[in-house]
């Protein structure tokens, strides 16, 4: 067994390594900002993410849903804040390879609370295993109808009376382009920086994420990866969960992220 491990320790060559890939697994959108996500946004996200879910979760008994988990940020404070199971969605395999790096550093009794789930909600088949759902920074990113296409295995997924907290995409599209420059951020002797550019192209948003990183001698390795967003309305977004089974739950929620409960049969 012991020089089998040592296998995994060798670099092998591209020529002599055969992946089967899975035939269900498409393309891998978030190649490129996998590498670069958390350490150029964790910080300012990580605030967010318990402000915005913190009290919910806290009270979830049955479970939390992580719609999107992406390298885990929900799914890290849930386990934190909360003794409840935690179900993490992801179908990217280069963001679900971070989570599980994550997940492998949590002792061993944290870890056996979670369980990732590596395909998108729809295809996930969860019924009844979480009382609060999450989905944080994903549905900007999704077509319409992809978008609502989690309405419904949301509802599948929770228990009546369950709450689905959605982080809302932008409600309207930029009149004028936009450009936003995150704080660049020191790792060693390298800096990594990333600028959006977001201008207006017809019914959605066109994302260009610049990505360089910078050491002694000047720019070291640069990237540009281009997302799209679809603009939607809170009362649009929201008329689609109430449609999929859910109703309004009136509070005091962050207006970026509305919470709905799902109706008891
Ligand atoms: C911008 S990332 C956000 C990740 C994480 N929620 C965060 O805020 O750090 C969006 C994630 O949603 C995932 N995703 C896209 N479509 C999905 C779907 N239909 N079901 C579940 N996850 C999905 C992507 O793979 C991606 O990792």
């Amino acid at each position: 067994m012991s020089h089998l491990t040592g296998l995994f320790y060798m670099l092998p060559l591209l020529p002599d390594v055969s992946v089967a890939p899975s035939a269900r697994e498409p393309p891998d959108a978030c190649e490129i900002s996998a590498e670069l996500y958390d350490s150029l946004q964790a910080d300012q996200d990580r605030a967010r993410v318990r402000r915005f879910y913190g009290r919910d979760v806290r009270l979830a008994r049955r479970g939390v849903l992580d719609v999107g988990a992406g390298t885990g940020r929900v799914t890290l404070v849930s386990l934190a804040q909360s003794r409840a199971p935690v179900h993490a969605v992801e179908p990217s395999r280069s963001m679900r390879s971070l989570l599980m790096t994550r997940l492998a550093a949590l002792p061993v009794d944290v870890r056996a609370r979670v369980t990732v789930h590596p395909r998108r909600l729809d295809e996930a088949v969860l019924h009844e295993v979480a009382d609060v759902a999450v989905c944080h920074n994903t549905v900007a990113c999704l077509r319409p109808a992809a978008r609502r296409a989690l309405w419904p295995p949301g509802a599948d997924a929770l228990v009546p009376g369950g709450v689905f907290l959605v982080q809302l995409p932008p409600d309207r599209m930029p009149r004028d382009e936009v450009t936003y420059l995150l704080p660049a951020q020191k790792v060693g002797r390298h800096e990594y920086a990333v600028r959006m550019v977001m201008p207006a192209a017809a019914d959605r948003i066109r994302t260009r994420f610049d990505y360089w990183v910078r050491g002694g001698s000047g720019v070291l390795r640069e990237y540009t990866e281009t997302f799209w967003m679809w603009p939607a309305s809170r009362a649009e977004v929201i008329g689609e969960l109430l449609g999929s089974g859910f109703l309004p739950r009136p509070g005091r929620d962050d207006p970026a992220v509305p919470a709905v409960r799902l109706r008891r049969r």
